[in-house]
């Protein structure tokens, strides 16, 4: 399983040490959480805080925007180099030009769906993606329930990816912790976004990383 730690439960008055932290303690993908308070009830940052993030960090940014305009914000954070930016699906009324446009631009493309959104909605773009993120909670928070249809629909889209595109990686997005991510590993998925269980535990980042592995 591979662990990419969201820096939103990060503490931003010592930003830099806590990316560095979950790179030192073994994350594979640091996953920053782009709001912009229209597609969903929060904002949280843009380029400049990236900027200082994509610094600090030893591992590939995952950046997951949940915005309006997804061509704008690829625009904006493509200089920083990531090596993947999510969109999600019910904000794009033409996702393979996007996908194109964020591969050209020499960034892996993934793509994100809410929690209603059955997996058949990405069947026509498995081929063009590296990643399809399932989002296991109402994106705009940390700290939420899991919502546990997503190992069933982990599951259905595993089935698909087969079919279309087996190179292409599941991600899981939203109260992963140690409790229900090996029902997340036996669906088929091969990478979690967990944000409070990593930045919260009481052990110690490297033990939550470790834990989720
Ligand atoms: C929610 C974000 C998640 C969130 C994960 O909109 O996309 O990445 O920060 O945090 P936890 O693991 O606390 O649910
Ligand atoms: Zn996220």
């Amino acid at each position: 399983m591979l662990v990419a730690p969201s820096i939103l439960s990060a503490d931003f008055g010592h930003l830099s040490d806590d990316v560095k932290a979950i790179c030192e303690g073994g994350c594979d993908l640091v996953h920053v959480d782009v709001m912009d308070g229209h597609f969903v009830p929060n904002l949280t940052i843009g380029p400049v805080v990236v900027e200082a993030v994509a610094k600090a960090a030893t591992k590939p940014l995952d950046i997951h925007l949940m915005v309006e305009n997804n061509s704008f914000f690829v625009d904006l954070f493509a200089p920083l180099k990531p090596g993947y930016i999510s969109f999600h699906i019910e904000e794009e009324k033409h996702p393979h030009r996007l996908i194109q446009k964020i591969r050209a631009l020499g960034i892996k493309p993934a793509i994100v769906l809410n929690p209603h959104t059955p997996p058949e909605a990405v069947e026509f773009l498995l081929e063009d993606v590296d990643m399809v993120l399932l989002m296991s909670v109402n994106p705009g928070f940390g700290g939420q329930k899991f919502i546990p249809s997503v190992i069933e629909k982990a599951k259905r889209l595993k089935a698909l990816i087969e079919k279309r595109n087996p190179d292409c990686l599941i991600e899981v997005d939203g109260g992963v912790n140690d409790e229900n991510v090996k029902a997340l590993a036996y669906a088929g998925v091969d990478v979690v976004v967990a944000g409070s269980f990593v930045y919260k535990h009481p052990k110690g980042i490297s033990t939550a990383i470790a834990a989720l592995k």
